[in-house]
C-alpha cells in the first residue's frame, strides 16, 4: 500500500510517500522559519497561506523523486490534529479532496501519533511495548505504548512544553526564533556547572513536568548579572542540562514504573544531542534499549505522518467525517489498531 502522508500543523509543510511494503519512498520539507523569524514567532495566518503555497508543489516532487504518478496514491494520511486550526484545515482539505479525487480512503493523523512513530522508520525500530518520551514545541509527555495505538499517557507538563522552554529561554538570551537549535548550540561551549538551576519536579513522586519556574530563573539570572557572551553561553549550558536531567529522572521513573525495557525519544527536542547522549548513557546503566528517529524526523515532517496512518489504513480504518481538524486533540482518546504492519 502506498500512502501519501501531509503535514501542516505548525510553520513546516511535510509530504511523504511511505509504501507498506519497500518503506519509504520519497519525502519533502518546506520549512517557515525564515518566514515567521521577524515576528519572533510563528504567525498562524502567514502559516496557513503558506502552506495553501507550497503544498501541492511538494506533493508533486515527492511523486517525481519516487518514479510515481498520482495513480499509484493507495490512500492519503493527514494531520488532522492537534496543532494550528487553519493550518490543519490546509493539509485536511487537500489530502481529502485528493483521496476524493483518486477514490481512495483518507486517514485523519494524530500529530503525536505520528511523532511517537517516527522511530519505527529507522533501520532497527523499536518493539512494542515501550515508553515514549514525547517532547516537542508543544508538548511535553510520557507515553506507554502497549500496542501501536493503545497508548497510556503517565504524565505530562502542568505549563511550558520543553520546547517552548528552550524557544522562551533563547528570545531571553537575545537568540531569535527559533530558539531550540541555536541555545544548544550555545550551550556546547557554555560551563553548565557555573550557575545552580533547579530540577523542576522531580524531588516529589509523579511523572508530570513544569519548566516555567526554570525558564523565570534563567531570566533572573541573566536580567541580574553580567550580561557578557560568556556568561550568555554558561546560562545556556546549565539550563539544557537542567531540562535534560528533569527529562532523564522522569524517564527512569516510568521505565521502572512500566518495568518497559525500550524507551523512544520523539518530537522536535528529539533532536538535542545533550538529550540524547544522556538518555543513551542512562540507557547503558540501567538496561533499557533507547531508540530515536533519525534528526530529520524528530522535527515535524510529512513521513511519520505518511507511516502512522499506513499502520491505521493497514488494519482497515479510514476517516470519513469530512473536513474536520482539531487544534486539541488527545493522543489517549485514538482507537486502537488491531493488526500491526503487513
Ligand atoms: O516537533 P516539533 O518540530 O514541532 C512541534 O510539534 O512542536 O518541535 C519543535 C521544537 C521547537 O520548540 C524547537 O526549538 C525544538 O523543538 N528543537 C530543539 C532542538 N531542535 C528543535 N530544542 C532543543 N535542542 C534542539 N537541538
Ligand atoms: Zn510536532
Amino acid at each position: 500500500m502506498i500512502v501519501l502522508g501531509i503535514e501542516t500543523s505548525c510553520d513546516e509543510t511535510g509530504v511523504a510517500l511511505y509504501d507498506s511494503e519497500a518503506g519509504l519512498r520519497a519525502h519533502a520539507l518546506f520549512s517557515q522559519v525564515e518566514i515567521h523569524a521577524e515576528y519572533g514567532g510563528v504567525v498562524p495566518e502567514i502559516a496557513s497561506r503558506d502552506h495553501v503555497r507550497k503544498l501541492l508543489p511538494l506533493i508533486n516532487q515527492c511523486l517525481e523523486n519516487a518514479g510515481l504518478s498520482r495513480a499509484d496514491i493507495d490512500a492519503v494520511a493527514y494531520t488532522a490534529g492537534p496543532g494550528l486550526i487553519g493550518a490543519l484545515l490546509v493539509g485536511t482539505a487537500t489530502g481529502r479532496s485528493i483521496a476524493l479525487g483518486l477514490g481512495k480512503p483518507a486517514m485523519a493523523v494524530h500529530h503525536m501519533e505520528g511523532h511517537l512513530l517516527a522511530p519505527m522508520l529507522e533501520a532497527d525500530p523499536p518493539e512494542v511495548p515501550f515508553v515514549a518520551l514525547l517532547v516537542s514545541g508543544g508538548h511535553t509527555m510520557l507515553v506507554e505504548v502497549r500496542a501501536i495505538g493503545e497508548y497510556r499517557i503517565l504524565g505530562e507538563t502542568l505549563d511550558d512544553a520543553a520546547g517552548e522552554a528552550f524557544d522562551k529561554t533563547a528570545k531571553l538570551l537575545g537568540l531569535g526564533y527559533p530558539g531550540g537549535p541555536a541555545l544548544a548550540k550555545l550551550a556546547e561551549r557554555g560551563d553548565a556547572e557555573r550557575f545552580a538551576f533547579p530540577l523542576p519536579m522531580t524531588n516529589r513522586p509523579g511523572l508530570d513536568f513544569s519548566f516555567s519556574g526554570l525558564k523565570t530563573h534563567t531570566r533572573n539570572l541573566w536580567l541580574n548579572g553580567e550580561q557578557d557572551d560568556t556568561t550568555q553561553a554558561d546560562i545556556a549550558a546549565g539550563f539544557q542540562k537542567a531540562v535534560v536531567d528533569t527529562l532523564v529522572i522522569k524517564c527512569r521513573r516510568a521505565m521502572q514504573q512500566t518495568r518497559a525495557q525500550q524507551l523512544v525519544i520523539a518530537g522536535g527536542v528529539g533532536a538535542n544531542l545533550a538529550l540524547r547522549q544522556t538518555l543513551q548513557q542512562a540507557g547503558k546503566k540501567y538496561g533499557w534499549k533507547v531508540s530515536y528517529p533519525r534528526l530529520e524526523f524528530c522535527t515535524d515532517n510529512g513521513a511519520m505522518i505518511a507511516f502512522a496512518g499506513c499502520q491505521r489504513l493497514l488494519a482497515g480504518q479510514s476517516t470519513d467525517t469530512g473536513l474536520q481538524a482539531f487544534a486539541r486533540w488527545s493522543l489517549d482518546q485514538l482507537p486502537p489498531i488491531e493488526t500491526h504492519r503487513s
